[in-house]
């Protein structure tokens, strides 16, 4: 393998800064598209094309023809989340940096590292491929996939496949691959109050008026009661607790609350639902999170105002058999439930995804266990994860088996300053990938 020519490569790919949610960056979307495109020719794929291309264009691709052998559809997202705060990275996101054996930089984990170790297992073997590729490569994940999911929805038959592959996790530990048997959902939203037609004199009116912060702060913390659990009625209704049998596998995986805590949190102490271990709560609970406040005066120095308006962007993490849809409705009748009478409070909803239950059961999961073993000397456990990947249920739909794995690591601080891949867990996950492809083919 010429690491040095692929961590080239895979730079240039990571230096586009292809954050799909800011339409600041729509040029540098299209871009990362093109990257993509141009390695899917590379690949010698008979059909590469862009779809649905409004600002972020999904690619597809269609590999060289092999009779006979079973088709695999491989699925990954070239966008990034931003990256913000920029001050706190050690050198500057969109210029991708090795430090330690580590590659820095917004996307080395999630998912161009990824997209590119699942492409570059193909083209490292060298011959013909052993199998049928095909290619979703979105651009929208990270915002929500609408794109990709009206294409689907009009055009099922992309997912015909006789699996789906998906590299957009982490191990379960250092030397410990996984595959992830449900992801949860999401709810994205933005409540907004409004107290009064518009901002007021703190001193004038100050002691009679109402204020908007306050009566929004009032409203997220009723949304949760402080022992952790969300105060949305209905919420918890469709949620099963994990059988005896699943539970009990969760104990054998090498994870440690305490070490989570000090490791991987970094705070005083953990939160949530105190009755249920911590991975019932990251697994099997649904959440509810403040992403951040706005409104009033934010700027430097000081300003007496009252403000009249205030808005705030939380988020629900859903789990099995929770809808987004009865969720929304949900949500919109807590806020309405909770909001004093003088106050006028609305939700917006942004974005979205159903959770997705994936049966490990399919020939093809002992396939990528064999090559795990043979590569990393371990096999996969089966786990849950946290995170969502929204189209992950419509590509099911077809009724193939979709594999959700990954080379990154627990600590790779996807979505935060820093993030990054561990170069030997991108070597080691070519050659797993390169294994997995011809084990499928034969
Ligand atoms: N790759 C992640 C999803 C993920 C991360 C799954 C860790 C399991 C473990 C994906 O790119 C992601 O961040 N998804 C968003 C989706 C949302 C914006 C619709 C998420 O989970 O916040
Ligand atoms: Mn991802
Ligand atoms: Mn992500």
């Amino acid at each position: 393998m010429d690491t040095d020519r692929l961590l080239r490569e895979l730079t240039d790919f990571l230096r586009i800064p292809s954050v799909s949610t800011n339409a600041s960056h729509n040029a540098d979307c299209r871009a990362a598209a093109e990257w993509v495109a141009g390695e899917l020719r590379r690949l010698g794929c008979r059909e590469v094309q862009f779809l649905a291309s409004g600002t972020h264009p999904v690619v597809w691709g269609v590999g060289p023809e092999v009779p006979g052998a079973p088709t695999l559809l491989i699925y990954g997202h070239y966008d990034v989340q931003p990256p913000e705060p920029l001050d706190e990275w050690t050198t500057p996101p969109f210029e991708p940096t090795v430090r330690d054996g580590k590659l820095f930089a917004r996307g080395a984990a999630d998912d161009k590292g990824q997209v590119f170790c699942l492409l570059k297992a193909i083209e490292e073997r060298g011959g013909k491929p052993p199998v049928n590729f095909r290619f979703l490569i979105e651009g929208e994940e990270e915002y929500g996939s609408r794109v990709l999911f009206d294409l689907l929805r009009r055009e099922p038959e992309r997912t015909r496949a006789d699996a789906v592959l998906i590299a957009d996790m982490a191990y379960i530990a250092p030397r410990w691959p996984a595959v992830y048997t449900t992801l949860r959902g999401l709810c994205y939203a933005e409540i907004t109050v409004r107290t009064a037609k518009s901002d007021l004199h703190s001193g004038e009116v100050g002691g009679a008026a109402p204020n908007a912060h306050e009566e929004l702060a009032r409203l997220l913390g009723r949304l949760k009661t402080p022992d952790g659990k969300v105060h949305v009625p209905g919420l918890y209704a469709p949620v099963k607790r994990p059988s005896k049998v699943e539970l009990a596998s969760w104990k054998r995986l090498p994870f440690r609350e305490a070490e989570f805590l000090k490791h991987r949190v970094q705070a005083k102490t953990l939160t949530g639902l105190k009755s249920y271990s911590v991975l019932e709560r990251l697994w099997a609970l649904p959440t509810f999170e403040i992403h951040g406040i706005t409104g009033g005066f934010t700027g430097d120095g000081a300003k007496t105002v009252i403000p009249a308006e205030a808005t705030a962007k939380v988020s629900l993490r859903l789990v099995p058999d929770q809808k987004l849809k009865t969720v929304e409705r949900q949500l919109a009748a807590a806020v309405r439930r909770l909001a004093p009478k003088y106050v006028q409070a609305s939700v917006k909803f942004l974005h979205g995804a159903d959770p997705a239950i994936v049966k490990v059961t399919h020939p093809a999961f002992k396939l990528l266990d064999q090559a795990f073993r043979e590569v990393v000397g371990r096999g996969t456990v089966p786990a849950r994860a946290g995170g969502s990947i929204p189209v992950v249920p419509a590509l099911g739909k077809g009724g193939a088996p979709v594999i959700l794995t990954g080379i990154g690591l627990p600590d790779d601080r996807l979505h935060a300053p820093n993030e990054k891949l561990d170069l030997k867990q991108l070597w080691d996950g070519i050659k797993v990938f390169r294994r997995f492809y011809e084990l499928l083919g034969t």
